[in-house]
């Protein structure tokens, strides 16, 4: 079967990031400068992939890449670090394994070595120090690039962020450093609060949605390069999914489906496109949508029809003033609501659409 243009689970490949080319631009330029940046952009906007495609084009550095999603435990924190350390480009393990050796250290073993008997087991925030001496010491050798991916996860393991800030403050100069996340609060705590020990240590950089132009090229193009029209398709879907990074890959891919060769995207296409993703996310989005809290819910109705929060959609559903101001607050901290010059949206395009539909106001 021939393979879709359009990738819509997981990163991707580091060529096909299209309409990020500002942002990337913009920290080639902060990396370049050792100036340290931490990327905040809702769940799948991209981060991930446009990291990848960073890491690519700064050919003269070597990758160190940390992921901390959900990470759990200092134990778990080391693990990662030493994984990342093992997986780096070849200039960087070159130097960093005889170092680590000269401090009695194998990297990419940590997992064995947690596994073992307590007794046997090395003491985390020890080994931690360890591994980061490697890090910071390769790095004064042979250019690094530091990705600290799902950075916000952190938040959850005491004194982890701590001791990252110990080790790596004196060595912003050596290493370019990106952090990545995408809780929007949490990631605003660790980098703007005076208690935490990344506290103005980073200047924050926003991922938004793709532009229109951005999604009308990429769809033209993955439609033309199969041999098939994308017709009225960038219309749709910029209007449907606004930008929204991985929804409009599936919507683009599900159209792309139901186009043979030869052919192009028409009303019907479209339709058939849209009750395809209706019907493969209606159980996740009802699923989503009972785990918010009543007030929230609420709102994310409200928003979701394009009505005010204290209007007359509020006095319908009967929710306080101060009730839908919290829940707005939360929705907004957590992502699941962006706030734009326009005013409220519900960050994930699918849901919105499932509350419209299920729960029309
Ligand atoms: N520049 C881009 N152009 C088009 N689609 C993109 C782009 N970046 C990301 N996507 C789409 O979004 C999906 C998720 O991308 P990615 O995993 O990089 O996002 P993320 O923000 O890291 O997500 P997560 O919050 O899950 O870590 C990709 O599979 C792709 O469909
Ligand atoms: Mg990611």
């Amino acid at each position: 079967m021939e393979e879709s243009p359009f990738k819509y689970q997981g990163p991707l490949d580091p060529a096909d990031v299209r309409g990020r080319d500002e942002l990337l631009d913009d920290l080639i330029g902060r990396v370049t400068a050792r100036r340290v940046t931490a990327l905040v952009g809702p769940r799948r906007y991209g981060k991930t992939s446009l990291l990848r495609r960073l890491a690519v084009e700064l050919t003269e550095m070597s990758t160190v890449w940390v992921d901390l999603y959900e990470v759990t435990s200092m134990a778990d924190l080391v693990f990662r670090v030493d994984k990342a350390l093992a997986a780096a480009d070849t200039p960087f393990t070159a130097d960093a394994a005889p170092f680590a050796a000269s401090l009695q250290l194998r990297l990419g073993v940590a997992r064995v070595e947690f596994s073992r008997p307590a007794k046997d087991r090395p003491d985390p925030v020890a080994r931690l120090g360890l591994l980061l001496d490697v890090l910071v010491t390769t790095a004064t050798r042979v250019p690094t690039l530091l990705i600290l991916d799902e950075f916000s996860s952190i938040a959850t393991v005491g004194g982890a962020a701590g001791a990252l800030r110990t080790a790596l403050q004196h060595h912003y100069t050596d290493l370019g450093i990106v952090f990545a996340g995408s809780m929007p609060s949490v990631m605003r705590q660790l980098f703007t609060n005076r208690v935490e020990p990344f506290y103005a240590q980073a200047d924050l950089m926003t991922i938004g949605p793709l532009s229109d132009a951005a999604v009308t090229d990429m769809v033209v193009d993955g439609f033309a390069a199969t041999g098939r029209g994308a017709g009225l398709l960038p219309g749709r879907l910029t209007e449907f999914a606004a930008g929204h990074p991985q929804r409009t890959m599936q919507l683009a891919d599900a159209a792309w489906r139901h186009t043979p060769e030869g052919g192009s995207v028409d009303a019907s296409t479209w339709a058939l496109a849209v009750e395809e993703v209706r019907r493969v996310s209606a159980d996740p989005m009802e699923r989503l949508f009972s785990h918010f809290q009543r007030a929230e819910r609420d709102v994310l109705r409200i928003v979701a029809s394009g009505g005010a929060i204290f209007g007359n959609a509020a006095i319908l559903l009967d929710v306080s003033h101060g009730a839908a101001a919290h829940a707005r607050d939360r929705l907004l901290a957590d992502g699941d609501l962006i706030e734009s010059q326009e005013g409220l949206t519900v960050t994930d395009p699918v849901l919105a659409d499932w509350i419209r539909t299920t729960l029309p106001l």
